[in-house]
């Protein structure tokens, strides 16, 4: 298993592979743009995980759309992982994740914060977390979207978070 940047010619196969959780209402129907998303692909092509990068801001970008179409095989973990050296890679200080299942993030070292976007769409007193500073204007960003989404009712996912390492500068000198 190889996970790999996304071609045009995979959507297809993306969208059948998030089918089933769109279909059960882990993960939100969305439009599927090759470039978003990361594919973990079986030694003989066929795409077995999905997870897709939407920047918030340009220090936060949310890990989401996260699939496996083959559980317990270490394929979502992977994916995590790769995520979060692609995030890394573009420059980004945090990653987050919005999800109901926060046990999952984790095991990967991500973890909870207390500012939750859908609590403050709905007017919630919560409290921006001390230990992600720049989340706080990314979260206001979000939080404007949950206030549209028709499932804001009844959503009670969490938001986690892990801090990426700084990019460590590739060569530098001295200029006059
Ligand atoms: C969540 C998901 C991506 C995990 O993929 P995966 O390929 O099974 O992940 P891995 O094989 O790397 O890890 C499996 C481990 O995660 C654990 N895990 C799976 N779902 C979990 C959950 N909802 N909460 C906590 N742990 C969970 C499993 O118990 C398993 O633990 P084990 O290794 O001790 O047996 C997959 O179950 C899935 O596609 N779920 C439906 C969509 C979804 O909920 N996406 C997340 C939206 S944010």
């Amino acid at each position: 298993m190889v996970v790999r940047e996304a071609r045009g010619a995979d959507v297809p196969q993306i969208v059948a592979v998030m089918a089933p959780a769109v279909a059960e209402g882990s993960v939100l129907p969305r439009d599927v743009r090759a470039e978003d998303f990361l594919v973990a692909e079986a030694p003989d092509g066929a795409i077995i995980g999905v997870v897709a990068l939407s920047a918030w801001s340009a220090e936060v970008v949310e890990l989401g759309s996260l699939v496996s179409a083959l559980p317990g095989r270490g394929v979502g973990g992977l994916l995590v992982e790769a995520a979060v050296q692609e995030a890394t890679r573009r420059g980004f200080s945090s990653i987050v994740s919005l999800t109901g299942i926060g046990g999952f993030f984790e095991r990967s070292r991500f973890v909870q914060v207390y500012d939750r976007p859908w609590a403050r769409a709905r007017g919630c007193a919560t409290l921006p977390s001390q230990d992600f500073p720049e989340l706080s204007e990314a979260v206001g960003n979000k939080a404007r979207r949950c206030a549209v989404c028709p499932r804001l009712a009844n959503c009670s996912q969490s938001l986690l978070a892990r801090p990426l390492p700084v990019a460590r500068a590739l060569a530098s000198r001295e200029v006059a």
